[in-house]
């Protein structure tokens, strides 16, 4: 698998001190709040579940699973809600966990659901956004780091669902992709 790697963009070393700083940020932000982490599937697990740990409040949390991409690389532009929440969320501060907002459509569409639903707020928490890429404009809370615009993987962010589990986040050789 390392095989396949062009050049690793974000290291794990930055991920790790970025995820603090948010985790830090989100803390403060959400003192006198009922925060409740809602992870977007399957992408954010990785960035979710080590930025829960760097965060010192009482939380809850649930998922959904959304789905755009499909096996390509580029975004369908449909959204698909494949798994909803099993809590009601009425009142609650919902912060959405996502590994990247390329298009902006899935956020869009997810802010919008979310609020329809009551929920006291809807904010959003990323680990990387790709401005060039934006379709739709969304709020984005907490980003981790802007990318430029290449296909990028690891850190929960897959290509055909492999990669997610590589620790740091890279673009991969491009004889992988055909
Ligand atoms: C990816 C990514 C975001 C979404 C961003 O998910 O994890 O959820 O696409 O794209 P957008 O801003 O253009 O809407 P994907 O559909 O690949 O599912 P996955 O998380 O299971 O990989
Ligand atoms: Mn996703
Ligand atoms: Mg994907």
């Amino acid at each position: 698998m390392k095989n396949d790697i062009l050049k690793v963009l974000i290291s794990k070393e930055e991920l790790e001190a970025k995820v603090k700083e948010l985790g830090q940020m989100i803390t403060r932000d959400y003192k006198d709040k009922d925060l409740m982490i809602v992870g977007i599937l399957k992408g954010c697990v990785i960035f979710l579940s080590d930025l829960i740990r760097e965060i010192d409040l009482p939380l809850t949390m649930d998922f959904m699973v959304v789905s755009s991409y499909g096996s390509s690389t580029k975004s369908s532009g449909v959204v698909r809600i494949i798994k909803d929440l099993e809590k009601d969320i009425a009142g609650k501060d919902v912060l959405i966990v996502e590994d990247i907002v390329d298009t902006g459509l899935t956020l869009n569409y997810l802010v919008d659901y979310l609020k329809s639903r009551n929920a006291n707020s809807v904010k959003i928490c990323t680990l990387l956004e790709k401005p060039d890429r934006r379709k739709v404009e969304v709020d984005l809370e907490y980003v981790g780091f802007h990318i430029p615009d290449e296909f990028v993987v690891g850190y929960g962010l897959d290509y055909a669902e492999v990669y997610r589990n590589l620790p740091f986040v890279c673009i991969l050789k491009p004889e992988v992709y055909s």
